[in-house]
């Protein structure tokens, strides 16, 4: 056997053992296996997905957040509000789910950093100081690496997601809007317009569209509406 295929057969073992599935997610295999080889790994192992938006990259940390009930999950922009090392203190998470983390304040970044490289946090203030030593595995998502700091981003295995093909596209939406009953033809319709005249590659515009659509003779206006909206806000370019 070679080494490949030694690889393949322990990948695919740990992928049915795998303490998550990814069911509602759509393809993405490689990036399915790896994040269940981090989840079931001995040791830390940090994962940073990057892709545009409407690529899946919060989908997969929010079905790690239903199923793994070690896991926290936080949003990068309300880092402060909610106080990340507070969170970590109170919660002390194995998995630290960290969505949009470019969003995330450089404070929050630097104790993240710290947090990963010596698996301590630790929090200085006038009259007390608290640390603890924490183990734990960091999976985020960027839509790009602008804003996160160099020494943050070195520690993490970085995986990008590329954008889907027209017939990749085609297929999340069928499977997407079969859920709310959409009709086939309508959904292949819609799919379509979405990327050629929006120019759009995130399924959300599918699903916006699909909410004014009545029948299949209503999609090029709905289409031509959100278009001038694009425009106006100078969205998908
Ligand atoms: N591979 C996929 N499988 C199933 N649904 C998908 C997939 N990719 C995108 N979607 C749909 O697109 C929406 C946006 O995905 P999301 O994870 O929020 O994107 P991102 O965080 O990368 O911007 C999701 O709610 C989902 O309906
Ligand atoms: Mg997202």
């Amino acid at each position: 056997m070679s080494l490949k295929q030694v690889l393949n057969s322990v990948w695919n073992k740990s992928y049915r053992n795998g303490t998550c599935k990814f069911q509602e997610i759509v393809g993405r295999d490689d990036i399915k296996l790896i994040l269940n080889k981090a989840l079931l790994s001995v040791r830390p192992i940090h994962i940073l997905l990057v892709g545009e938006p409407g690529c899946a990259k919060t989908l997969f940390l929010t079905e790690i957040m239903r199923r793994v009930k070690t896991s926290l999950f936080v949003v990068g922009s309300n880092t402060t509000k909610a106080g990340l090392v507070n969170q970590l203190f109170e919660r002390r998470p194995k998995f630290v789910l960290i969505d949009e983390l470019e969003k995330m304040n450089k404070t929050d970044q630097m104790s993240l950093l710290h947090l990963m490289e010596t698996g301590i946090i630790s929090e200085i203030k006038i009259n007390k100081t608290r640390q603890i030593e924490l183990a734990s595995w960091v999976f985020a998502t960027a839509n790009s690496y602008e804003k996160i700091i160099q020494p943050l981003l070195s520690r993490f295995t970085i995986l990008e997601m590329p954008e889907y093909n027209l017939e990749e596209f085609t297929e999340i939406a069928l499977i997407r809007l079969a859920k709310v009953n959409v009709d086939k033809c309508i959904t292949r319709v819609i799919a379509e317009r979405v990327w050629n005249e929006l120019g759009s590659r995130d399924i959300r515009d599918v699903i916006k569209v699909a909410r004014l659509t009545d029948t299949i003779q209503d999609v090029p206006f709905v289409i031509k509406m959100l278009s001038r909206q694009n425009k106006r806000i100078g969205a998908n370019g």
